[in-house]
């Protein structure tokens, strides 16, 4: 793991000095035998939770945990609670069969009984009963894990399925948690891993632009990856024709001279949705940014820094990603097109689980919140994909053109409410995960989603083009 900051040495802030994730990359998460694989799960539920309360507890007192610091997020307690109901919910009742431990409080952790905006006003477990509430029930879960059998003929626990997505689960509030703490104001909580973000030496072709994607058939989603969501099944072949697809993700110097051409002033670049909302509400700039003494800053955990020209831009809506890409000539990725320039391996003719292969590798993607923000141009170039396509995974999760929906032949398992109940054109694709997403949360064929007009979550974007017609 890259360590340069003598700061981080201290354990205080298990948060912001996350252990790197080590797997045993031949085996998981198809590790050899059912007993290996709860050792490994044992081993993923524990780091994952020191995770949330390095988020929650270990950095803010009973009033920074109850407060909500907007609209957009819920206070963090609820995040702590929510995920260890979630665990009971799945691993208790669901896996192991067992009674409801406090039915009178699983509506308030239902996330669609209570939107985000009314969560502060409920009767809410107070932090330490939130806590004392999510360690019964993980130290249940531990009990009861040797006896629960993970049945090849049931989809639940088949590969350790349902456990898989608990844990993805809570790393995925960890970073809900991580965007909590990024729109809060005052004082920083959290600690900065690393002085810099992960610098490489930039690797010969670096920034070179584009690359061509030829036209032809190529393996979509996935049949066979254990703690694969339902969203990202079932595999498919999908046949596009050729595109250029940009080699990293836009910086935020390029995104700077957008903004120095008029971009945001200019309504050929934009949607109609998105100039409404360029109207509205006053956006000349990515989120956290402001300008002062003739340079751009941006408030970052609640430190004021200048932009750093060569990292990913981060916190942009859809409507600003898709405004750029008009004004550069070029357009938005589909998400077909993200997932063939990230997985596919014309050589092999298969679809690769990571750009680089299919294990998991440490170094080759800036992931697991090592650092608490994006790498620069030219960093992790052994993560590139066959295509030479760098920084897909990690970094900031890139918008794409499409609309979340089902793949044909999609079926909801194990529930409706994870994936079914968002698909539809008012939410949009996201790709490849940011610095704040765990290992085990993502892959090349992983889909998030989220409404064009969000940004407080780890957004950037790269552009594609078509090789026939004018660019769009
Ligand atoms: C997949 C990130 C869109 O946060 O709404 C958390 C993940 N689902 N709890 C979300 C999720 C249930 C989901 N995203
Ligand atoms: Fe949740």
């Amino acid at each position: 793991m890259t360590r340069t900051n003598p700061r981080d040495a201290p354990a205080a802030h298990p948060a912001a000095a996350h252990p790197a994730a080590t797997y045993p990359a031949a085996t998981y998460p198809a590790a050899a035998d059912e007993d290996a694989l709860k050792e490994l799960i044992a081993g993923e539920l524990g780091a994952v939770r020191d995770r949330s309360f390095g988020l929650t507890t270990d950095v803010l007192d009973e009033a920074g945990l109850t407060s909500q610091v907007s609209p957009l997020m819920s206070p963090l307690v609820w995040d702590l609670a929510h995920v260890g109901n979630y665990e009971e919910l799945w691993l208790l009742r669901a896996a192991a069969g067992a009674d409801a431990m406090r039915p009178e409080i699983d509506g308030l952790y239902d996330a669609f009984e209570h939107p985000r905006a009314e969560r502060p006003s409920l009767p809410l477990l107070p932090p330490d009963e939130a806590r004392s509430y999510i360690g019964t029930v993980r130290a249940k879960v531990l009990d009861s894990l040797p006896s629960v059998r993970f049945d090849t003929a049931d989809p639940l626990t088949s590969g350790g399925f349902v456990y898989g997505m608990v844990v993805q689960h809570e790393h995925m509030h960890d970073e809900t948690m991580l965007a909590t703490h990024q729109l809060r104001e005052g004082a920083p909580a959290l600690l900065d891993p690393v002085a810099e973000p992960p610098r490489m030496p930039p690797s010969a072709g670096s920034g070179i632009g584009e690359v061509l994607i030829e036209a032809g058939p190529f393996r979509m989603g996935t049949s066979d990856d254990p703690w694969a969501y339902d969203n990202e099944r079932p595999a498919h072949v999908v046949d596009l024709p050729a595109y250029y697809i940009d080699v990293e993700p836009v910086a935020n110097a390029a995104y700077i001279s957008f903004m120095e051409a008029g971009g945001y002033d200019d309504p050929r670049w934009w949607d109609a949705a998105g100039w409404e909302w360029r109207n509205a509400g006053g956006k000349r700039a990515p989120a956290f940014w402001h300008r002062e003494g003739g340079r751009w800053l941006r408030r970052r955990f609640g430190r004021t820094e200048p932009v750093p020209p060569d990292e990913p831009v981060q916190h942009v809506s859809w409507y600003e990603a898709d405004a750029y890409a008009r004004w550069a000539g070029k357009r938005l990725p589909t998400e077909a097109e993200w997932e063939k320039a990230a997985r596919w391996d014309p050589a092999a003719g298969r679809s690769r689980r990571f750009p680089w292969g299919d294990a998991y590798e440490e170094g080759r993607a800036n992931l697991g919140q090592r650092a608490l923000r994006p790498s620069e141009t030219g960093a992790y170039a052994s993560g590139a994909s066959a295509y030479g396509v760098r920084r897909l995974i990690g970094d900031v999760w890139e918008w794409t053109s499409s609309d979340f929906g089902g793949y044909p032949g999609f079926r909801s398992f194990p529930y409706k409410e994870y994936s079914e109940v968002f698909f539809g054109p008012e939410y949009k694709v996201l790709r490849g995960g940011s610095w704040a997403t765990h290992p085990l949360a993502v892959r090349g064929s992983f889909r998030n989603w989220d409404y064009p007009v969000r940004r407080q979550i780890f957004s950037g974007f790269r552009c594609a083009r078509s090789v026939d017609g004018e660019g769009r």
